[in-house]
């Protein structure tokens, strides 16, 4: 069995298939998948810490993510994203963005694997095409947009999910920070790489920034542009951060997710 079902809008696709079993044919329509759709998931995937990572190398070199533990001295490589029902504030990554966007280099793709979900339709993670959110900007803005980077900060507004945990366990670290063209071009597509959830401003300056930084981030994350991934236990997403903004949705309860980045 394999079959790609996308998506209203073909914001992301549901693969329907066994990880485990898939020749080398299904991994090329994989990949090629990942980079129509954006963001691509297979439910019902049980699979050991050791091929999640077997299965994770075959889209690129491992990236190490400075902010979160790893799952072991096994593997360092699998951070674990984890919210208990006790835990205050809001969930981590509660506000549109892309993972670290705050770094030189940051990682073209993510991946989680739900351990533990709360019951389903809770807890969702929402996807927001930028592709979508590109080919529907006016020409003037589009230009605009062209000329200019934006500047990015670990500790911009999203950090406020992360505080609560920071008074528990200590600072997760140093800030971060760096500068990215804010239009790029990603397998012959363009699309917007801007995140809201840690931008700092323009450079260069612009006149107006503020009116233009409010009419860019209403842009991108528009409902029509948004799809809102379920989660049920054992099961595996994977986006591609350059042309997709995510967001954790608020909730109670427990969670785990394996997480894994990718360059
Ligand atoms: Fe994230």
């Amino acid at each position: 069995m394999f079959k790609i079902i996308p998506n209203k809008r073909e914001i992301g696709a549901e693969i329907v298939c066994n990880i485990k079993k898939l020749n080398k044919r299904d991994f090329i329509k994989i990949k090629i998948a990942l980079q129509k759709y954006g963001m691509i998931y297979f439910k019902k995937q049980n699979l050991t810490s050791k091929f999640y990572l077997k299965f994770a190398k075959k889209f690129g070199k491992l990236a190490n993510y400075p902010r979160l533990k790893g799952l072991s001295k096994k593997y360092p490589q699998i951070t674990v994203v984890q919210r208990k029902a006790s835990d205050k504030g809001p969930s981590f990554g509660e506000q549109f963005h892309t993972d670290s966007i705050y770094t030189k280099k940051p990682p073209r793709f993510t991946m989680l694997l739900s351990r533990i979900v709360p019951n389903k339709g809770r807890a969702n993670t929402e996807f927001c095409s930028q592709y979508l959110a590109y080919k529907e900007l006016p020409n003037s803005i589009k230009k605009r947009l062209a000329k200019h980077k934006g500047k990015y900060s670990s500790e911009g507004p999203i950090s406020i999910t992360t505080r609560e945990r920071e008074k528990e366990k200590g600072k997760i670290g140093e800030e971060l920070k760096s500068k990215h063209n804010i239009i790029k071009k990603i397998n012959n597509k363009y699309t917007i790489y801007c995140s809201p959830g840690h931008f700092m401003g323009f450079e260069p300056l612009i006149n107006e920034e503020q009116k233009l930084k409010k009419y860019l981030f209403n842009h991108q994350i528009k409902k029509k542009f948004q799809y809102s991934l379920e989660w049920e236990k054992n099961q595996l997403a994977i986006w591609d951060n350059r042309s997709m903004l995510h967001q954790a949705t608020p909730f109670k309860g427990n969670r785990i997710m394996h997480r894994i980045t990718i360059n």
